[in-house]
């Protein structure tokens, strides 16, 4: 496991602490045997003395005893170099970085795919909800036809405080910084970039694109004042920061339209109500209709319950053929491959 924080923590309690659950679920005990943290004493404290603890990642990614790779450092150029490099060296990854696979998702699957190892991600995308699953694996028979979804904690925990106790922007998100929702540099959350990297990550799944975080239109909460939160509720809305990926069609492309900014919702729908560092997606099939999925977006034991989940996906999978695993993304060879507008 590279670094002990907030969800490396959790993820070694909840490990321990439904560590048989996990082993008749998994068909056999996982373990962590070593983990890389900055500050070695306060990784010693937080794992009980019971594993090894090394300052250098690189030392766990070289190590050729160690089967996954628990990447949760954060940030794009370290974590990506560890991770090619565990590729490299034949191991699974598990990561719970949005920003490393919006940026450079590409790169890392063809390498994955290359060397037949997985990385799995469920973590990266609304904290504890399962829709990395959902999108690949439980609405595989459909046709795609939007996303739409509250997938920034930090954002909906400051429109709900502002609203509900009349708080001023700078307050809460102070408080959403305590709880350990907010990224290391929280202009991410504010700024939409947060949202637009999970959206990104989404679209790949659910449309078969390649990540195209680039393309995306990025707007976030900071130009938003209590003024405006009051005249929509007046209106009967609600604004939340919405991630939005939809099929569309513009000067006659079709393509998938890849945005986040703040959106009015009638005040009587579902996805209106969602309050707090809470997240929504809502997913619309063609077969299914719409589906939505709701849960913990942020927070160190709900994204642990995503990282053990892949860690079960690939104790179960790895000795799988890979053509026979589920694939890492469903890149498709039509026109629609190259196309984020
Ligand atoms: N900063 C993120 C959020 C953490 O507020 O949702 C979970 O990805």
């Amino acid at each position: 496991m590279l670094g002990v924080g907030n969800v490396g923590g959790g993820t070694f309690d909840v490990l321990k602490r439904n560590q048989e659950e996990i082993r008749r679920r998994a068909g056999r005990g996982i373990e962590v045997v070593a983990v890389s943290a900055r500050n070695t004493e306060r990784a010693k404290q937080r794992t009980g003395g019971e594993v090894t603890v090394v300052a250098d990642p690189f030392a766990i990614v070289d190590d050729p005893s160690i089967d996954i790779v628990v990447e949760l450092i954060g940030g794009y150029d370290t974590a990506r170099e560890l991770v090619l490099r565990a590729i490299a060296n034949g191991k699974h990854v598990v990561t719970a970085n949005k920003a490393l696979l919006a940026v450079h998702g590409n790169e890392i699957f063809k390498a994955a795919q290359d060397k037949g190892v997985m990385v799995a991600f469920e973590a990266a995308v609304a904290g504890g909800i399962p829709i990395i699953k959902a999108l690949r694996e439980g609405l595989t028979a459909n046709r795609i036809e939007w996303l739409a979804g509250i997938i920034n904690g930090t954002t909906n925990f400051i429109l709900s405080e502002m609203r509900d106790k009349g708080l001023d922007f700078d307050t809460v998100l102070k408080q959403a910084q305590a709880l350990g929702y907010a990224e290391a540099d929280p202009t991410f959350d504010i700024e939409g970039v947060d949202a637009a990297h999970k959206v990104t990550i989404m679209s790949a799944i659910a449309f078969g694109i390649p990540m195209q975080f680039s393309k995306a239109h990025v707007e976030g909460i900071t130009r938003l004042e209590a003024i405006d939160i009051r005249y929509a509720e007046q209106l009967g809305y609600r604004i939340k920061l919405l991630g939005i990926a939809k099929r569309a069609k513009v000067n006659g492309v079709e393509g998938i339209e890849l945005r986040v900014h703040p959106t009015l919702i009638p005040a009587k729908r579902l996805i209106a109500n969602v309050e707090g560092a809470m997240n929504a997606v809502l997913v619309q099939g063609d077969a299914i209709g719409a589906t939505l999925y709701y849960g913990k977006g942020a927070g160190a034991e709900p994204t642990a319950s995503a990282v053990i989940a892949d860690l079960v996906d690939i104790t179960r999978l790895a000795t799988a053929d890979p053509e026979h695993r589920v694939p890492h993304l469903a890149f498709q060879p039509d026109e629609l491959a190259d196309i984020a507008i």
